[in-house]
């Protein structure tokens, strides 16, 4: 098994949603999951099947049309659960059930009202019984960080005897720090028997501004597949940002020296595509994506980027995907500067669809003082769905 290739695990369609404000729709989840193949992510998690007819559709209508990714859906550690993941997952290619259960103290008497014998059971059938339907089960210790270790040790080697070929030890509650969680991995792979037979993972939110840090420590400590998602959106503070692990791993690529099979000027496209669907984009000043993250303002970084852009940036913009091109766009820019724009978003359109994204250009920047990326996005994304309407519509007339 290469040791020095990191799996990305996009959870965007899942720990992302589940945040307020990033619901999608089953239309929505679909433009993301194929921008998120675009991107090459390697396992997409497109939702939690049993939680709503809209996930179980969801993660059905993603396993069917995007084919390239192992597409996973999350499951409690439970026959229906399973089942219900299994179903959904029926028309994937490949694919993968992710099995959680508590496996800290807190979780197991506060929230489950199990003891740690019985949590050891439940994760054997749930794994083995999993196993019988998909060739990939992830099992997830939830509350890893905050579990004994001696326990979670045991639970790790459980999951691994009953067939799991993934282990995710999550950060549930952003509690951790790097050494520790780097270290935590470090002793799970080397106490339980079969650990070199299986992927580890991180999966790690964002409580206290770690959850980059606290991943990037991981793969440090063996980790071979981290689990994030786009602009870091997830739970309370998020999940570590997909952006930001992978341009960490380019930027330090003499640190780290792992490779991946992301695209990463596909980074900044994919970001603004998400925003344009959930209520929210990245702040301004959020690393990689954000609008500021490549702009400078005073005087002296101005000059030193004007001679060498390194003086001041450790990577360029345009190898995330952000538009070099500063030019903004406005009432008096012309076919051609609108063009350009697009194509570094990603939307290369054909010479009818630059016409309609034009003249709506052209009156969207009568009203504005300057049209900026998302507006862009926006204006591509509403033209395609009035086109897509008219399809139908004539598909239904004749
Ligand atoms: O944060 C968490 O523990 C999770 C699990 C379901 C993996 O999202
Ligand atoms: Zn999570």
């Amino acid at each position: 098994m290469a040791q020095d290739r990191v799996f990305f695990f996009d959870t965007t369609l899942r720990d992302g949603e589940q945040s307020p404000g990033c619901s999608m729709t089953q239309a929505e989840k679909l433009i993301m999951a194929h921008a998120l193949d675009d991107l090459g992510v390697d396992i997409l998690e497109a939702g939690f099947a049993i939680a709503s007819e809209g996930d179980f559709a969801a993660i059905q209508a993603v396993a069917k049309e995007v084919r390239r990714p192992r597409i996973a859906s999350l499951s409690r550690a439970r026959r229906e659960d399973i089942e219900r993941a299994a179903a959904a997952l029926e028309p994937a290619d490949r694919s993968r059930i992710h099995i959680f259960l508590a496996s800290s103290d807190i979780h197991l008497e506060y929230k489950l009202k199990i003891g740690r014998e019985e949590a050891l059971e439940q994760a054997h059938k749930a794994v083995a019984l999993a196993r019988t339907y998909v060739d990939e089960v992830e099992f997830s210790p939830e509350d890893s960080t905050r579990t004994n270790i001696d326990f979670l040790c045991k639970i790790v080697q459980v999951a691994i005897e009953a067939g799991a070929t993934t282990i995710n030890m999550p950060d549930t509650v952003g509690y951790t720090i790097p050494d520790e969680y780097r270290q935590m991995f470090r002793t799970v792979r080397e106490r339980v028997p079969g650990a070199d037979k299986v992927v580890f993972s991180a999966h790690c939110h964002n409580d206290l501004g770690l959850a980059v840090a606290n991943s990037l420590a991981a793969i440090e400590g063996g980790a071979r597949q981290v689990e994030c998602t786009i602009n870091g959106i997830g739970e309370r503070a998020g999940n570590a940002a997909l952006e930001e692990i992978a341009a960490a791993l380019m930027v330090r690529e003499n640190h780290f020296q792992k490779q991946h099979g992301l695209k990463l000027e596909k980074l900044y496209p994919v970001s603004q595509q998400l925003a344009q669907i959930i209520s929210f984009g990245p702040s301004p000043n959020k690393a990689i994506v954000g609008g500021n993250a490549f702009a400078h303002e005073a005087g002296i970084h101005q000059h030193g980027v004007l001679s060498n852009p390194l003086t001041y940036e450790i990577m360029t913009p345009e190898s995330v995907g952000v538009p070099s091109n500063r030019m903004v766009l406005g009432k008096h820019s012309g076919r051609h500067a609108l063009r350009s724009r697009l194509l570094a978003l990603g939307y290369d359109l054909n010479a009818e669809d630059l016409d309609a994204a034009y003249h709506a250009f052209t009156e969207l920047a009568d009203r504005k003082k300057a049209v900026y990326d998302l507006d862009l996005i926006n204006l591509v994304a509403h033209h395609k769905r009035h086109a897509d309407l008219i399809a139908a519509e004539t598909v239904g007339e004749a």
